[in-house]
This record gives structure tokens, sequence and C-alpha cells, in this order.
């Protein structure tokens, strides 16, 4: 056993960062029989040093981040700041002076994860981010490892807690969008600016996240389709209760039948009942993977909140420590296959739509006419007339994103279709 310690500096203390140095000085024996050395907090950065940091020395809390890191002697730094910048340019200096880092931080490894793990490799340093995608769920190293022997073809995932949470309310109460957001709010699960969940921007970095690995190529933030979820209202969920379904926001992520492209995307769909993560309730995150030889794996937990991420933080810590003292590093970046990202038009799935129309002779025959022209087959059409007026509910078989979206806007253009009340994805059949 090696007494000298490995020096930690951490950066941030916010929920996550404080509940991560509270684990390090609690559980310090058991970090040090696992790794095989002493973990030492040698730093911790911060914005304002005048908040009350319970369990912390204050001599260890600076607000120089990069002095910290340019001592010479920190071996691991812990990023828990988030957000582009300073975060990037303070990774980039932690491998500059021979640190290894682990990262909570999405929106960043979304964005510029190739350059973060060219630097990486560069210095001989790890990078390791389990608590970036579905907090404490470890997801990021079984298939950046556990996996990696296998193909893994389809990724489907509940990521983002918040949606997840509001979502199910909006099932089992029949609540709307607003009146479920509220009380999502009032509970601490939605922040008081929920956009970047909502928009599914937060579920679009973690797309970009695994499908990188999922698929050993290269997926950027903006080569992820996102569309929100703040559209879905409580007839949507009344039309996917009458289909044995519930609705989902999801990332979505898929080697196409050919191989030879992927595609990534973020959006609210409906999936059955019978679905693992269907039964996904509240504000937890599930991924379920499906990989050529393991079959179908799911991954279930609590994507958020400071202790659960901290849990994935510590984990990620033994494992860059035990490298350390191995003088080795852990599985950098694969992207040795180089896959094109399709756009969303080159997804094939199905759509529920439901139409409000004429109810008189031809506008049935008009309306399948349309779909037919542009090569989408109806699965199932369910019709409600009312005082000359009627709701139309067409289920379309697979078909081309691009086909079926193209058929939604020329049926916006015909007479007798007074509108179009909703478009749902179906998925997970
Ligand atoms: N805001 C996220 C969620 C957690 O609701 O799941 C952090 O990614």
């Amino acid at each position: 056993m090696r007494t000298r310690p490995l020096k930690v500096a951490l950066l941030g203390c916010g929920v996550v960062g404080s509940e991560v140095a509270r684990i390090m000085t609690t559980h310090a024996d058991d970090l040090t029989a696992r790794i095989g050395a002493p973990v030492e907090l040698a730093g911790v950065a911060v914005r304002r040093p005048s908040k009350v940091r319970e369990g912390i020395d204050p001599a260890l809390v600076t607000t120089d981040a990069t002095a910290l890191l340019k001592r010479g002697d920190i071996d691991v730094v812990i990023e828990v700041i988030g957000g582009i910048e300073p975060a990037r340019t303070l990774i980039t200096t932690a491998f500059e002076n021979g640190a290894s880092v682990v990262s909570a931080n999405k929106a960043l490894l979304a964005q510029d994860g190739a350059a973060l793990h060219a630097a990486a490799e560069q210095h001989g340093l790890d990078l390791y981010y389990e608590a970036a995608v579905a907090g404490a769920i470890p997801l990021v190293r079984p298939m950046r490892e556990s996996l990696a022997g296998d193909k893994i073809n389809r990724v489907m995932g509940i990521v983002n807690g918040t949606t997840n949470f509001i979502l199910d309310k909006m099932d089992s109460t029949g609540a709307g969008y607003q009146e479920a957001l509220d009380e999502a709010t009032a509970l601490g699960y939605a922040e008081a600016d929920p956009t970047a969940d909502v928009e599914g921007y937060d579920a679009a970095a973690k797309a970009a996240i695994l499908a990188g690995i999922a698929f050993h190529t290269r997926v950027r933030l903006d080569d992820v389709y996102r569309e929100g979820m703040t559209e879905v209202s409580a007839s949507d969920f009344a039309s996917a209760k009458r289909m044995g379904c519930t609705i989902k926001l999801l990332a979505i992520l898929e080697r196409a039948a050919d191989g030879e492209s992927v595609t990534a995307r973020v959006h609210p769909a409906m999936i059955p009942l019978t679905h693992p993560l269907a039964s996904v309730r509240e504000a937890y995150n599930a991924v379920f993977v499906e990989a050529e030889a393991a079959g179908r794996l799911m991954f279930y937990g609590p994507g958020a909140g400071g202790s659960p991420t901290a849990s994935a933080v510590l984990g990620d810590l033994v494992a860059v420590c035990r490298n350390k003292l191995a003088e080795a590093t852990g599985p950098g970046e694969s992207a040795y296959t180089q896959l094109p990202v399709s756009p969303m038009g080159d997804v094939v799935t199905r759509y529920h739509i439901s139409l409000d129309v004429a109810d008189k002779p031809g506008v049935l025959a008009q309306v399948a006419t349309t779909f037919a022209e542009h090569g989408v087959s109806i699965d199932t059409v369910r019709q409600q007339g009312k005082d000359g007026e009627a709701s139309l509910v067409v289920v379309t078989h697979r078909a081309p994103d691009a086909a079926l979206s193209g058929t939604v806007e020329a049926l916006r253009k015909l007479d007798t279709v007074r509108g179009v009340a909703s478009i749902m994805r179906v998925e997970g059949e």
C-alpha cells in the first residue's frame, strides 16, 4: 500500500461537489483500501468562498482554480462546475499539468468531447465522465468497457428526470403540461428556468455522448435531432391510453439497417405499456440497450441529485486513481468507425396523427390518398364524428420520417382538414 496520498482538486462545490467532498472524507479509509493509496482533497475551487461549506477545511477553498491546477502536485481533477467555460479551459489546464480528469459535464463533453479526449491522450491521462449521463446509473463505463466486445445496435432511454416526472404526473393524474410542470417546480424537480430539460437540450447532450460510445463514432450535440415536450397535452395522453401506450421523452440512437450510418434523436414518443421503459416512473432514468450478442439490457436508477451524481463521480475517481498507481490509462475515445450521422428524415418510425376534419363523403378517401402519395402505409384509422366535424386518428406503419412529415404537410393543405391536432411518433414496438 502506497502511503503518499494521491492529490485531488475539486472544481465546483455545489450540490454535487459538496457531496463528493463529504463522501471522500467520511469514506476515506474504504477509498484508500480500494485504491491502494490514500486520496487527499488538496484544494476546492469555488466562485463564492464566503458560502459556508460544512465539513470542508476553509484553508482548502480558493477562487483561483487555475493556480490550484498549476501547483504541479495534483493527480486528479474533479470538474463539477458544468457549462462550457471556464470548465473547458480548466480541464485543458489540468491535462497540461499532469492531472487526470473526472467530469460530470454533459454539455461540454457533447460539444467538445473529441478535443478533450485528444488532450487527455496527448498527455497520457484519463478523462472519465460516468456522472455526465444518467446520474448514478452505471452506463458510460458498462458501454465503454463491459460491452466493448459486443456490437450495440440501438439505445433507447429516458435520460432526463425532470421531464419524466412531468410526463408521469400527466399520465397518472390527467393533468396538463403546465400543471404538472408547476408541481415539478414546487417539489424541486424542475429548475426555475426549465428550458434545458423541457426543450430536450439536456437529453440531447446525453444522447450525443451515448451515441458516440455506442457506435464508436463522433456524434456532436448539433448532430442530435431534438424536440422538447412542452406541446404534449392531456389529450395526447388520452390517445396514448386508447392505444395501450404512454408518452415518454426518449433519446433514441440507432445504427441504420445497412450498418453504414447512425441516427441520434430526442423527442416525445408513445411507447407501449408493455415496454420496460413505460414503467419508469417519477424522476427516474432508464436506458435500454440492444446489443448483438448480449441482447436487451436495461439500466435503471436515479439520474440526478447530489448524492447519486456523487456516487458516479467517486466511482470514476477510484478507477482513475487505480490507473494512476498502475501508471496506465483507461479507455480513451473510440471513434474508429467514423460512421456518418444521418438526418432525422432518414429515421424510420411510425406516426400517430390526430386530425380535425369535415365529416362528409370522400374526406377519408382524400386523407388516405395523401398518405399513399407519400408512400406511407396506414396501420389503423379511428373516426369519431360530431356536428358535421370529425376527429380522425391515423396510425401509420413504419416509414421514413421525411415521408411522414411530408404527408402531414400535405394534409394541412387539404380544405377538408380543419387542423392537425397532434403528431406523435410511436416507438418501442
Ligand atoms: N436536469 C437533469 C434531469 C439532471 O432532470 O434529469 C441533470 O442532467
